[in-house]
């Protein structure tokens, strides 16, 4: 950021103030600490937030490769414990592997784990804690946008069973969480793309300026401009803190997080969950649900053609060209969105606003499903 400095007349580049967003949830609110170069500052943060002594860092191989050196000299003497990241190492041996490593090292209940990872390491290391010793603090400190918008914020921990994603986890709230927005430089494009399509589901279902912001510094964002990105992270944070504050346990108004998701995952799962990231599926799911808003006049065709055109300015995504409605429709039954029969579905309305109904029928997501592409 450039500012003109009038007492000594030179041209002074002033670093991005740090922000601080409560998520107020009881029985301990707990603060995201969001600023350039946070991670440097981890010792402190940690301090301040009067987290125990006794840490211990969780990362995997691949982030502790290129972030390591910066977290240890933050963090010196801390014990690491690295476990692989990815989809296919989010099972309950990588937590058991966490797990071995504590009691060798006879961490007790005052003890924190700190998370520095994605939103795989985030959400493995989160049920390690919730479950060691019936529960210990956690700390994330996540370096995938994915997970700086999403998964760090909310306390859904977990791991996938092989008969399913996410079977099996708990609620745990972190004690703090730490987000510098100079960790996503190292991430492949592709991945940071996938973070985007969250932060512009933010945008349309709730925040009309997040949205305009995103899609007048596409160009910024994906040169991971920290002045650019810090913002868009902290209003998609503070969102998500709101939302997550009002619905600890994902009753009622924490469904909106699910715009979008609902044929997102019913893509994912027909897939296999290989051909898309979650994100690039969220992007088509958008897409879908946009159709079904202007199917029932509840949403603008303007308000769709600006929703496809900023995911087509962040694309490519993969094609589904060969998908079929009748298999998605399938799958998009058998997702846990639907309760008693009913499938809850979350609705823009506009760029910005939402609501949530539950009597979308096969015959209108059919015909959103084809006018987004599937055959
Ligand atoms: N708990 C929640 O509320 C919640 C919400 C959304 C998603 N999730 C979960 O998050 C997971 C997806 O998270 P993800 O997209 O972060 O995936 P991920 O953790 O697998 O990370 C993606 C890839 O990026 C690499 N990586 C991470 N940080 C990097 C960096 N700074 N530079 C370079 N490479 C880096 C990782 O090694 C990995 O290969 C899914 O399992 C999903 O279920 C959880
Ligand atoms: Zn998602």
């Amino acid at each position: 950021m450039l500012s003109y400095h009038p007492l000594s007349a030179h041209i002074v580049v002033l670093p991005l103030p740090s922000e601080q967003i409560l998520v107020q949830v009881p029985p301990r609110p707990y603060a995201v600490e969001i600023g350039a170069g946070h991670l440097a500052r981890l010792g402190a943060l940690l301090d301040g937030a009067g987290v125990g002594r006794r840490r211990v860092l969780v990362s995997s191989p691949t982030v502790w490769r290129i972030h390591g050196d910066a977290a240890a000299a933050a963090l010196p003497d801390i014990p690491v414990i690295l476990v692989p990241d990815g989809e296919r190492h989010k099972h309950l041996q990588s937590v058991s592997r966490i797990y071995d490593a504590l009691v060798k090292q006879q961490i007790d209940r005052g003890a924190a784990l700190v998370g520095l990872g994605g939103g795989v390491i985030g959400d493995v290391t989160g049920f390690a804690a919730a479950t060691y010793l019936r529960g210990i603090d956690i700390v994330h400190v996540p370096t995938t946008l994915l997970a700086q918008v999403d998964s760090a914020i909310g306390g859904k921990v977990g791991v996938n069973h092989p008969l399913g994603k996410n079977l099996i986890g708990a609620f745990h709230q972190p004690r703090l969480v730490v987000i510098d927005p100079l960790l996503v430089a190292s991430l492949p494009r592709r991945e940071f793309r996938a973070g985007l399509y969250e932060v512009v589901k933010y945008g349309m279902t709730s925040s009309r300026s997040l949205f305009d912001r995103v899609g007048r510094s596409v160009k910024e964002l994906f040169k991971r401009d920290p002045d650019v990105l810090q913002p868009v992270i902290a209003e998609s944070c503070a969102i998500k803190a709101d939302v997550v504050a009002r619905d600890e346990r994902e009753s009622g108004p924490r469904r909106v997080l699910n715009f979008g998701h609902t044929a997102g995952h019913g893509l994912e799962a027909i897939t296999k969950y290989k051909r898309f990231r979650h994100g690039e599926a969220v992007g088509y799911g958008m897409l879908v649900a946009a159709e079904v808003g202007v199917g029932r006049g509840q949403l603008a065709p303007s308000d769709r053609d600006a929703l496809a055109t900023l995911i087509r300015r962040l694309g490519p995504l993969p094609s589904i060209a060969d998908l079929g409605i009748a298999e998605m429709l399938e799958a998009m039954r058998r997702d846990k969105k639907v309760v008693d029969g009913r499938l809850h579905y979350v609705l823009a309305t506009s760029v910005g606003e939402h609501k949530v109904v539950d009597d979308v029928g096969e015959q209108e997501l059919a015909e959103a499903l084809a006018r987004v592409g599937f055959r």
